[in-house]
C-alpha cells in the first residue's frame, strides 16, 4: 500500500495557488495541509519549488488499438502520457475495427486492464447505421459519443441528415464531434488538384481544410444540439469564426451543476502552432481540423481565458515517420501530442498568455466535470491521488530521443519549454519518477457517476 507525503509544493487547484502538503494513503488522496509530519515507513518527497496539480485529463486520444499498432497502442501511447503528466485519457473510436457496439467497447476496456499507464475510457462511435447501439448504450460504460460530423482518419463521416438528428435526439449520454464540413473539403481539395496535380503542397492544408468548413459543420451540431437539448461537446475548436457559436462564462452553476449543454474545446498544437509553421514541419503539423493563422491561435489562447472554450485536449494521433514523409496528399493527419502538451500549456503559464489556474481548470477539472468521472480531476481529499509535480524551473530542449510514443517522433522537437515533469502518479503510486517510467501499469477503467 502506497504510503506518500509531498511535502513544501505549490498545490494549484480550483482557483486557488498555496504552499503546502499532500498525503497519500493507497490510491487516495488523504489529507492535504500544511506542516504534515512525516508516519513511520511514508516516503517524503520534498517538492520545495515544485508544482504540484492534480493529474491532467485528456478527453480526445488516438491510442490506435486495435487494428493500427504499427503507430501506436495502449502501453505505448498511455507511458507518454503519464511521463507527460496525463494520469487520465478518453480514447476515440476510429480504430480497426471501429468501435460501434459495446462487444468493441468492452474489447477495448479489456486491452487497456493491466497495460495501460493512464486511467481510461473509451468512446462508442457513431456510423450511419448504428443507432441501436448508440440507443442502448449503458451511460456508465463511455464518457460520450463520438459523431465525425467530417471525414478524417479513418471512414466514420455520419453524414445522413436523417441519421445525425436521430443521434443528437436519442443519445443517452454527451456527444462529442469532429466538425468540417466534407462536401467543402472535397471541393477546395479538388480545386487544388487542378491547379497543381499530385504536388499540392502541405501550405494549403489550412486552406483545404478550411475555416468556412469548420464553421459551416460547427454551426449544425450547435443547431441539432439547440434543437433536441443535446449535451454536445464539439472538439478541436481551430478557428476565431466558431468562437461566437460558443456561450461564455463558468462551465458549473453556484449549485455545481453543469451550466452549459454546450461546451467547447481546443487543443495543444492550436494554442503553439501556426500557418508559418508549416514551412518548417510540413506534413508533421498536418492534422485535421488544420492549424490556421497566428490570429486564430491567439483567440483559441483569449478564449481558454475568457471561458469560451471549456476545455483543452490534444487530439494525441500518432503516425510513423514513414507515414508523415509522404507527400502531403497521401500523408495522414494527427501529431503525437501527450508527451508534450502540458508542458507546451505551461510554456503560455511562463509567457504570461494564460494562469497556471486555467491549465489546471481546462486540463484537469472541467473534463472530470463534463464527463461526470468519478473522484478524479481535483486536489481533494478523498479523491484518488493522481498527480503531477512540474518543475517550472528546468529550462530543456524537447530531444526525439526521449520520445516514448511508438511513432517516434514529436512536432516540438528543437523547442525549447521551461518546466519539466518531475513526478506523476497514478491511483497513489508513481509512475513516471521526472526520467524514467516506474511501476507496472496502474490505469484503471473510468467510472462515471451518472
Ligand atoms: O488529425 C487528425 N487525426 N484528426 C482526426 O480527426 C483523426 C486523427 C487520427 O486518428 O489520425
Amino acid at each position: 500500500m502506497s504510503h506518500w507525503l509531498i511535502k513544501n509544493a505549490l498545490l494549484a487547484n480550483e482557483g486557488r495557488e498555496w504552499e503546502g502538503d499532500l498525503r497519500i494513503v493507497g490510491d487516495r488522496i488523504e489529507r492535504i495541509g500544511s506542516g504534515l509530519t512525516a508516519r513511520p515507513g511514508e516516503q517524503v518527497l520534498d517538492a520545495h519549488g515544485r508544482w504540484l496539480l492534480p493529474g491532467m485529463i485528456d478527453d480526445q486520444v488516438h491510442f490506435r488499438e486495435p487494428g493500427l499498432i504499427h503507430k501506436g497502442d495502449l502501453a505505448s501511447e498511455s507511458a507518454a502520457a503519464v511521463a507527460g503528466g496525463i494520469t487520465t485519457i478518453m480514447d476515440m473510436p476510429n480504430t480497426i475495427p471501429p468501435t460501434l457496439d459495446a462487444a468493441a467497447l468492452e474489447d477495448k476496456y479489456r486491452r487497456a486492464a493491466g497495460r495501460c499507464r493512464a486511467n481510461f475510457g473509451f468512446y462508442l462511435g457513431a456510423s450511419n447505421d448504428n443507432l441501436d447501439a448508440i440507443r442502448t448504450l449503458d451511460p456508465k460504460t463511455a464518457p460520450g459519443i463520438k459523431v465525425f460530423m467530417g471525414a478524417s482518419t479513418g471512414n466514420m463521416l455520419v453524414d445522413d441528415p436523417d441519421t445525425l438528428d436521430a443521434i443528437f435526439r436519442e443519445a443517452p449520454t454527451p456527444i462529442i464531434t469532429h466538425c468540417e464540413d466534407t462536401p467543402t473539403i472535397d471541393a477546395l481539395q479538388a480545386e487544388a488538384k487542378a491547379r497543381f496535380g499530385d504536388d499540392v503542397p502541405v501550405s494549403m492544408h489550412p486552406d483545404i481544410r478550411s475555416r468556412e468548413a469548420c464553421l459551416k459543420s460547427s454551426r449544425l451540431a450547435v443547431s441539432l444540439a439547440k434543437k433536441h437539448g443535446t449535451r454536445l461537446h464539439v472538439l478541436h475548436i481551430s478557428t476565431a469564426d466558431e468562437l461566437a457559436l460558443f456561450e461564455s462564462g463558468p462551465l458549473l452553476d453556484r449549485d455545481g451543476r453543469l451550466r452549459k449543454r454546450i461546451t467547447a474545446e481546443t487543443c495543444i498544437h492550436f494554442l503553439h502552432f501556426a500557418r508559418e509553421d508549416y514551412a518548417r514541419l510540413g506534413n508533421f503539423i498536418k492534422c485535421n481540423p488544420a492549424i490556421k493563422d497566428a490570429s486564430d491561435r491567439d483567440a483559441l489562447i483569449a478564449a481558454l481565458a475568457n471561458d469560451v472554450i471549456d476545455v483543452l485536449a490534444t487530439d494525441h494521433a500518432p503516425h510513423t515517420l514513414e507515414e508523415k514523409q509522404r507527400p502531403y496528399l497521401n500523408a495522414p493527419s494527427g501529431l503525437p501530442l501527450v508527451q508534450d502538451a502540458l508542458l507546451a500549456a505551461l510554456e503560455l503559464v511562463h509567457q504570461g498568455k494564460l494562469g497556471l489556474a486555467t491549465v489546471v481548470q481546462k486540463f484537469a477539472h472541467a473534463p472530470a466535470q463534463l464527463f461526470d468521472v468519478a473522484h478524479r480531476g481535483f486536489l481533494r481529499e478523498g479523491h484518488f491521488a493522481d498527480l503531477v509535480l512540474v518543475d517550472p524551473d528546468a529550462s530543456h530542449v524537447i530531444s526525439r530521443d526521449r520520445v516514448l510514443s511508438k511513432c517516434g517522433w514529436s512536432p516540438f522537437e528543437g523547442a525549447r519549454f521551461t518546466s519539466r515533469i518531475a513526478a506523476t502518479f497514478v491511483n497513489g503510486e508513481l509512475a513516471w519518477d521526472g526520467e524514467r517510467l516506474v511501476n507496472l501499469p496502474l490505469g484503471r477503467r473510468l467510472e462515471f457517476a451518472r
